[in-house]
């Protein structure tokens, strides 16, 4: 509709190009004011008049093209043009668009790759919140692009290569043993950790040992890199429960100790490039004259390290995929780390530096204070699945008490509630974690979304027969209501660009909620199986199947899924 009414514009009044009349349209919060309006202040100094006078004018030019732009009536409102357009005629295109493939959605991204990175934890530490936010945003970005047609890659860049295993074997030689890992899992890795770091004060000789078995490691020793792979291994079988419960997979589990024997090339390279040098027997790439701290390739010792492995995936990544576009999600706190490590791409000469993205998030926080698995100012993620879960379980007991398969139910909702808190607010503000929040089901809550879908559902289950959309009366759409629903509908495919474009999936958690929100108000406001129009029913009953179909497919674009009860 913009392009077209600007078109017109920009025909009829001279003096401002199509693109900037197409920007100066707008939405009027209330349909009252008009489905869209053009505010005419900016025309005011190249048409030397006063903007009221020229709303006129422009609504006197318009009329002649009313037919063609669907437009039934134009309003002069002080400086403002505002354009009703003609319902009937509108619903119709919504209509026909979401008719098509894939909803009308445009594979804009068909032939093209994106590697998008995101999870990644650190081995031998438990799955925390934090980590819960890179993997639910990852996740839904993995399938906003595909939806869009790209290929994505999905890669859990794991930590589990570093000097933190030196400790743990350490550690695991002093204080543990194999029955308490295989018993306790992570978490007696985790206090063995623990116990590392606070007993390295009084004994610093226990840095050097775990130095020793880092380096052991990195020599590939047998017993070192046998431990290693155990406490891996272990890590695993718990961040595989945590994806498992989320509805995750991964394509590639390539993490940080698949890079560490890719530095030595990298460092060849580097050096052929001219871009590595030696500072205090380390191997470093000088960032100085751009304002960042010195990008480390090799220890003293020779090992590698964080930076030089990601910098070596960036180049794997790029040779195996050979990617549009590679998404990194992680924490804010990262962003140096990424403005070193692309840098050092583009210093090396690859044009493709420009495509590495960090994709960042606010902190998380719990009660005003940091995470902190040291203090103990910590929680699981594991351990919020489960109590959402349960807290659905005794909210469906208590409100619907026959519902079949309430088990599977409550985790759809529950996991629902986590992901929505998680994906509903912008990625980048801080989240201070609060039980009430992440457990509450009311108000902008996935369990509303989902109650919403079950609701559509249950209409239609009363209905009995299939709709098809050949026999639709677009004019039984056109009342103030139902038209608003029509509205909040056709703004999906745009809900769908601006969060991949932004990387930001809020955007399409508040259009569900605006799709939801119009659509209970649609509910309440108009008859359906009691209407006594047949047309009018038929048409109704049509929409609420549409809506039903938009919200599930939007709730699996966050990465939530809806029971057809609840
Ligand atoms: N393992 C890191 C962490 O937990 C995140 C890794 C992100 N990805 C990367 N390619 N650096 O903080």
């Amino acid at each position: 509709m913009k392009e077209n009414v600007s078109k017109v514009i920009s025909e009829v009044v001279g003096g401002m190009e199509r693109e900037q009349i197409k920007e100066l349209l707008e939405t009027p919060p209330d349909s009252s004011m008009g489905d869209m309006a053009l505010p005419c202040f900016a025309f005011a100094k190249v048409m030397h008049k006063n903007p009221a006078s020229i709303a006129l004018e422009i609504k006197e030019k318009l009329e002649d093209y009313k037919d063609d732009l669907c437009i039934d009536r134009i309003d002069a409102v002080g400086g403002y043009c505002n354009l009703f357009f003609d319902r009937a005629e509108y619903v119709k295109k919504v209509l026909t668009s979401l008719q098509q493939d894939n909803h009308g959605v445009m594979k804009t991204g068909e032939g093209k790759t994106v590697c998008i990175d995101y999870s990644s934890p650190n081995i031998a530490k438990n799955f925390h919140v934090g980590h819960l936010r890179t993997t639910v945003i990852g996740n839904s970005l993995y399938k906003i692009y595909d939806k869009l047609g790209y290929k994505v890659v999905r890669i859990n860049h794991l930590g589990d290569w570093g000097t933190q295993f030196g400790k743990l074997i350490v550690a695991y030689k002093k204080w543990s043993s194999k029955e308490a890992v295989e018993e306790k899992g992570i978490q007696e890795l985790l206090d063995i950790y623990v116990k590392f770091n606070s007993e390295k004060e009084a004994y610093p000789e226990l840095m050097d040992e775990a130095r020793g078995w880092f380096a052991k490691m990195e020599a590939g020793d047998k017993e070192a890199l046998s431990i290693w792979k155990w406490f891996k291994k272990i890590s695993m079988i718990e961040f595989e429960r945590v994806y498992k419960m989320l509805g995750i997979d991964f394509d590639s589990y390539t993490g940080e100790s698949f890079y560490r024997e890719k530095v030595p090339a990298l460092s060849k390279l580097l050096t052929e490039k001219g871009l590595l040098v030696e500072s205090q027997g380390a191997n470093v790439i000088d960032l100085s004259e751009y304002d960042m701290p010195p990008c480390m390739i090799t220890k003293k010792d020779g090992s590698s390290i964080y930076h030089s492995r990601d910098i070596a995936a960036v180049l794997y990544r790029k040779e195996k995929y050979d990617f549009d576009k590679c998404l990194y999600v992680t924490g804010l706190e990262q962003s140096l780390h990424f403005k070193q490590v692309f840098k050092a791409i583009e210093l090396m000469g690859y044009d493709y530096y420009k495509n590495l993205i960090h994709v960042p998030y606010g902190l998380v926080s719990l009660e005003g204070e940091k995470l902190s698995t040291r203090t103990g100012n910590i929680i699981y993620a594991e351990d919020i699945l489960n109590e959402a879960i349960n807290r659905a379980k005794e909210l469906i007991n208590e409100k619907n008490p026959t519902l079949e398969d309430k088990d599977n139910v409550s985790k759809k909702v529950g996991i629902g509630a986590v992901i929505f808190h998680d994906l509903f607010n912008q990625r980048i503000k801080n989240i201070d974690f609060s039980w009430d929040d992440v457990l509450s089901f009311e108000g902008t809550t996935g369990p509303y979304v989902q109650y919403t879908y079950a609701r559509a559902g249950s209409i239609l289950r009363k209905y009995g027969k299939k709709i098809t959309d050949s026999n639709i009366e677009y004019k039984a759409l056109t009342d103030d209501s139902t038209y608003e629903l029509i509205k909040a509908i056709s703004g999906y495919e745009k809900a769908i660009e601006a969060a991949a474009t932004r990387y930001e999936p809020s955007v399409m958690a508040r259009f569900l909620i605006s799709l939801c929100t119009t659509f209970n108000k649609f509910y309440q406001e108009c008859k359906i199986l009691k209407e006594e129009n047949e047309n009018v029913k038929t048409a109704r009953l049509y929409l609420v199947g549409l809506a039903k179909d938009i919200i599930v497919e939007g709730c699996d674009l966050l990465g939530i899924q809806c029971p057809e009860e609840m």
